[in-house]
């Protein structure tokens, strides 16, 4: 067994475990970076795309903002389809002049591992066997596997930033933590395809047949998702398929959509999940570790972001004072925002999705919200103060 010593053990590889190694770098905090899948993977997995301002305002600040501002796509609106009518919702003018931006999760994550590999932060890919013990004490082990050899890793305090099928979460007791979950009766089928934007801005449709969106990637790549059912078989959605249903759902007269060549698809299942506390003893469980969202108001990754934001500092100041009263507060100043990143995309969610059974009750109330947000402005400053997200304190 070879044995490492760190400041932070930081478990998983996604935007929140990588942001956190590259905050703690820029405050002089020593941590390595433990992650079960390659390099490889990690920087192609598609995921999310919309970044909330404060999420790319934090890369700017920290000297992540190169590509992010020559290739990011700044979106000050969306719009909203419905009936064969359309809506635009001016973001920026109703909140406060803020935006969003368009760029790849995958694309902060390149940019992440290669910030962290120019300043030669440990990082290591292909771990296995991963397990947590001593979160109770002041000296936390993380062992795992890698190259061959069985190692241990000795550490001040562990972030558990392995995603929602991670193992940090588990090696808090059961009977030490309480857990929400809420599951909905629909998936999202996603496409990436070679095939410029039919759109400038994204487009969020609801239909009867169910929900659709069009968002996309740069000016030759589209990203597009439809509603399925959860335990829909993508083997019954050969291209041309989605396609057809894309048209449909997102129809407009006078509007046509461009296809092309699909690059990737995948079905995402779409849950609602909460652990409290998100701390216990010396591990701190960030991003979807510790929550997971439905992807319709796209705050996933944003979250992710947001926690590590508030970690750092909080290992910050305690490193330099001693005083653990930030670490002690991190579970109540995440959670706010989680919560409130919980509701936000339960009603985005209720509001453009086909329910199973096409109950009428349902959907004339899915109709009124969407009515009064085309023509009340507070409702629709409602929907873009949440959109592009809560400030930083
Ligand atoms: P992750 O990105 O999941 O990173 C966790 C990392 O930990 C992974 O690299 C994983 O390989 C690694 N890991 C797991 N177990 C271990 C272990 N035992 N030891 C070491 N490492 C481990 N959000 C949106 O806003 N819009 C979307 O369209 C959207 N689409 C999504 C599609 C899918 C299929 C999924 C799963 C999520 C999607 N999300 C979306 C959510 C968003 O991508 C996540 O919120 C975001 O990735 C959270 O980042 P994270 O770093 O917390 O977790
Ligand atoms: C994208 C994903 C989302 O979940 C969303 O609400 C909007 C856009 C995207 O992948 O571009």
């Amino acid at each position: 067994m070879k044995t490492d010593r760190t400041q932070v053990g930081i478990v998983g590889a996604g935007p929140a475990g990588l942001m956190l190694a590259h905050l703690l770098r820029l405050e002089g905090i020593e941590s390595v970076v433990l992650e079960t899948r390659s390099r490889e993977y990690v920087e192609h997995r598609v995921r999310a795309g919309v970044l909330e301002q404060g999420t790319v305002d934090l890369m700017n600040e920290t000297g992540l903002g190169d590509r992010l501002r020559r290739e990011g796509l700044v979106h000050r609106g969306i719009e909203i389809r419905w009936d064969g009518r359309a809506k635009r919702i001016p973001l920026s003018d109703l909140a406060g002049g803020r935006a969003i931006t368009i760029y790849g999760q995958q694309e902060v994550v390149k940019d992440l591992i290669a910030a962290r590999l120019a300043g030669d932060g440990p990082i290591h890919f292909e771990v296995g066997s991963v397990a947590l013990s001593g979160i109770d004490t002041n000296a936390p082990i993380v062992r795992y596997r890698h190259e061959g050899t069985d190692r241990e890793l000795r550490c001040d305090v562990i972030a558990g930033c392995d995603g929602f099928h991670g193992v940090s979460r588990e090696a808090i007791p059961a009977t030490g933590r309480t857990e929400f979950h809420h599951e909905y009766p629909f998936a999202w089928l996603g496409i990436l395809a070679a095939v410029p934007p039919s759109t400038e801005e994204l487009i969020y449709a609801h239909h009867e047949r169910g929900f659709a969106l069009h968002s996309l990637r740069s000016p030759e790549v589209s990203r597009l998702y439809i509603q399925v059912d959860p335990d829909e078989d993508i083997e019954r959605w050969p291209d041309a398929r989605i396609w057809d249903e894309l048209r449909i759902r997102l129809g407009l007269e006078g509007w046509h959509l461009n296809d092309g060549p699909v690059i990737e698809k995948g079905i995402a299942a779409m849950r609602s999940f909460v652990v409290e506390p998100m701390q216990h003893g010396r591990l701190f469980l960030a991003g979807d570790a510790a929550h997971i969202v439905p992807a319709t108001g796209a705050k996933g990754l944003n979250l992710a972001v947001a926690d590590v934001r508030v970690l750092a500092r909080a290992l910050a100041a305690w490193y330099a004072t001693g005083d653990a009263g930030r670490l002690d507060r991190y579970t109540a100043e995440c959670l706010r925002r989680v919560w409130r990143a919980q509701d936000f995309s339960a009603t985005m969610s209720a509001m453009l999705h086909a329910y199973p059974g096409h109950d009428e009750f349902t959907q004339r109330r899915q109709r009124a919200q969407l009515d009064y947000l085309a023509t009340s402005e507070a409702a629709a400053r409602s929907l873009a103060e949440n959109y592009v997200g809560l400030p930083f304190d």
